[in-house]
């Protein structure tokens, strides 16, 4: 049994089911079964992990889990990993961030020390781990979305910035592979997961322009407006103009590092960004 931590989520849905693909029983958490649209061959299970659920529960004859940050936060993350312990899990696949680079620059800003902290957790617990260092994923593009769809344009601070964006049937193939594998080879392992190529903002913003015939531009705004739209409940805005002030520094940046780890890990080489937008396109319509 393969538990999954934001099943509902963009990495999480595609995760339960490949796993169910490759013929393992998936228990898949989510705040609400009724709307979780997750396939009946899951055992969907309510759990609100920053919530008063009882944790041990979640994970009872759980071989291993996937734990996603983004399903409840970091401490609720923490507290996840404390009772795979008590409960005999014995795997972890951590979706961690590329930010983390095991430098002293994990302490410099909040993503990174984010999952930096939560990767020590993982480390520390005892169990086998494999970590995936994904980003900046293509799935950010979608905060796009309303402004496409209604005139095309997109507000950024940087259009020139650059990135190398993963889809996230990539990130959930590795997840997958490292949560099945057998043969001990992910163990250990902290991969950088990235897209096949560097494309900057208003590149990115063309190719959701070709996947769905609409006309797209992007238009720049100051950092501190961009920041402005960024920041939400969980994401304050010091924190969200920290990155928005990441991706200018890509604008001239040495190239960006693209890794081979999705076609080393799966066999298969990582989904373009083309490939992305044209999966996406209802998205954008
Ligand atoms: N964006 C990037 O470029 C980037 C780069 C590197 C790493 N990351 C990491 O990736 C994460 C995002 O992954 P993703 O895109 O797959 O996530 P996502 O689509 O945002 O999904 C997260 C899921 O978590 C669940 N959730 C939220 N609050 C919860 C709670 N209190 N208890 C239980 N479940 C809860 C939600 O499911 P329900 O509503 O069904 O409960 C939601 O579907 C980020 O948080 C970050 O850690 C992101």
């Amino acid at each position: 049994m393969i538990v999954v931590t934001g099943a509902t989520g963009n990495i999480g849905r595609v995760l339960v089911r490949r796993l169910l693909a490759e013929g393992a029983a998936v228990r898949a958490l989510t705040r609400d079964p009724a709307r979780a649209g997750l396939p009946a061959e899951a055992e969907t299970v309510r759990a609100d992990l920053t919530g008063a659920d009882a944790l041990e529960p979640l994970l009872a004859g759980a071989e291993a889990l996937f734990l996603n940050l983004a399903a409840g936060g970091d401490h609720a993350a923490a507290a996840l990993t404390e009772a795979a312990v008590r409960a005999g899990v014995r795997r972890i696949v951590l979706n961690s961030s590329m930010a983390v680079t095991d430098t002293p620059d994990d302490d410099a800003h909040h993503i990174a020390r984010l999952h930096a902290g939560l990767e020590r957790a993982v480390r520390d617990s005892g169990l086998e781990w494999t970590f995936v260092r994904g980003g900046n994923y293509a799935t950010n593009a979608l905060a796009w979305a309303p402004a496409i769809r209604t005139s095309g344009v997109v507000r950024d601070a940087h259009p020139d910035a650059r990135g190398v964006p993963v889809h996230e049937a990539d990130l959930a193939d590795v997840a997958a592979t490292a949560l099945l594998d057998r043969s001990g080879a992910h163990l250990g392992q902290a991969y950088l997961v990235t897209g096949p190529a560097e494309l900057t903002v208003a590149q990115q913003v063309a190719e959701i322009g070709r996947a769905t015939g609409k006309e797209t531009r992007v238009e720049q705004i100051s950092e501190e407006a961009a920041a402005e739209a960024m920041a939400g409940p969980h994401f304050p805005k010091e924190a969200a103009l920290e990155l928005v002030r990441m991706f200018g520094r890509t604008v001239d940046a040495p190239a960006f590092p693209v890794s081979d780890a999705v076609e080393q890990i799966t066999g298969r080489p990582a989904r373009t960004f083309a490939q992305w937008a044209r999966d996406h396109a209802a998205d954008f319509s």
